[in-house]
């Protein structure tokens, strides 16, 4: 019988939903008990539940390795690995109700999710710089959610007053993607489309982008990803079918199509080549375990040739790639059946807002604004054809 400090409880919430017996790295080594099918995560009932996707699961939820500054978060958090850095952190992050606490701890939900109870605001020293000069952060008085964070970008979690907000940075040189962020924020405001709304902070002088929590208590995101587990695909649906059938056994019902639909536009007019299975996704009520609705569109940053040099654009603009239901987007919009958006005479104005934020963008070149907004309308026109050409 192995340590019993070794033992954990995996929770929803304040319900019990597996103990797990982890090993020296943090790595699930044996699941000693399923207290909940009900309440395992979305996703794993299918695949039988198994020491390698319950793994897979929990530390999906972890600040990926390949993330810029993760060493320095390590360091500041005196943590050998992401792995420990989230059990240390109890699992607990800002986009679901589960976390994990030795199996002896008598701690509730209530006291220590970070819906409610607040957590330190310093994240700008270690979560948002390459660099913990100054960074010492005690875990065991300060979990904070930004230990418990997913996506490549450096991250942070803040709170004030009744809210969380998320700050983001960049990886590139040019910090296109905070602007991508704000721009396709405005974008969806004038076409009045459901989404999270972004803006610009900058910190020593170098631009983040800033959200609100999309979840408010009692609600939970369930990535594509997981949801697409639920049931079996039938070879002969598309992958977007298939995940539409997943999301009405939730509880969603057929209207969620036209979301998809508008959400497969938006991505292939502003080019956005990073809509993966994690960059959208279900809200669910964390008590009824029903879904409420669709995540908002969140994520954009990765648009607008974020990643490709503006010598290139010109010709990868008719051959780029997509995540999310096709491997091209090309292929993608064929999957679309409604395209009222394209009727909406401020789809154009995605052009002239971009020019305008990128022009606040100092490290940006002017050809390469020039290029970024001339392809996006080449784009719009891209689809309006396609459009026509499925309605022959
Ligand atoms: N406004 C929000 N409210 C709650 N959770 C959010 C919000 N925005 C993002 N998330 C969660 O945080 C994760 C990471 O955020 P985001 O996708 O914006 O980061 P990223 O680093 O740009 O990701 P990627 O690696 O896909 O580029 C998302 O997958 C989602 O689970
Ligand atoms: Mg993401």
């Amino acid at each position: 019988m192995r340590n019993v400090k070794n033992r954990y409880l995996i929770l929803h919430k304040n319900f019990p939903v597996a103990s797990v017996i982890l090993d020296e790295d943090y790595d699930i080594e044996k699941i000693e008990k399923i207290h909940s099918k009900e309440r395992l995560p979305v996703g794993l009932f299918l695949k039988q539940i198994s020491v390698k996707n319950l793994n897979g699961w929990l530390f999906g939820r972890a600040i990926p390795q390949k993330r810029n500054g993760l060493k320095q978060i390590l360091e500041a958090t005196k943590t050998r690995s992401n792995q420990e850095l989230l059990i240390k952190n109890l699992g607990l992050g800002l986009t679901d109700c589960y976390w994990i606490k030795p199996e002896n701890a008598s701690l509730s939900w209530d006291e220590i999710n970070f819906f409610q109870n607040i957590f330190s605001k310093d994240v700008e020293k270690i979560y948002l710089r390459e660099s913990s000069d100054d960074g010492n952060i005690d875990l065991i008085n300060n979990i904070s959610p930004s230990n418990v964070s997913s996506g490549m970008l450096p991250k942070g979690w803040i709170c004030r007053k009744n809210k969380r907000y998320m700050i983001k940075g960049s990886e590139l040189e040019n910090y296109q993607e905070p602007y991508n962020e704000v721009i396709i924020s405005r974008w969806l405001d004038v076409l009045g489309i459901d989404h999270v709304d972004y803006w610009l902070k900058y910190i020593d002088k170098k631009p983040y982008s800033v959200c609100e929590n999309m979840l408010i208590p009692g609600e939970e995101l369930i990535s594509a990803y997981y949801i697409s587990n639920i049931i079996k695909k039938d070879n002969k649906d598309s992958f977007l079918d298939h995940y539409i059938k997943c999301c009405k056994e939730l509880g969603l019902n057929d209207s969620i199509r036209q979301d998809l639909d508008n959400m497969i536009l938006i991505d292939y007019i502003s080019a956005n080549t990073d809509r993966h299975w994690s960059n959208f996704g279900v809200i669910r009520d964390s008590d009824t375990l029903r879904a409420k609705k669709l995540a908002p569109i969140y994520d954009n940053g990765a648009s607008m040739f974020a990643k490709i040099h503006y010598f290139d654009i010109k010709e990868i603009n008719n051959n780029l790639k997509c995540q999310s239901f096709n491997s091209k987007q090309e292929e993608n919009i064929k999957l679309v059946t409604n395209f009222s958006l394209l009727g909406n005479q401020a789809v154009i104005s995605i052009c002239d807002t971009a020019m305008e934020e990128f022009n606040k963008n100092k490290y940006m070149d002017e050809n390469r604004k020039r290029e970024i907004v001339l392809r996006i309308k080449q784009r719009i026109t891209m689809a309006g054809k396609k459009l026509r050409k499925k309605a022959k």
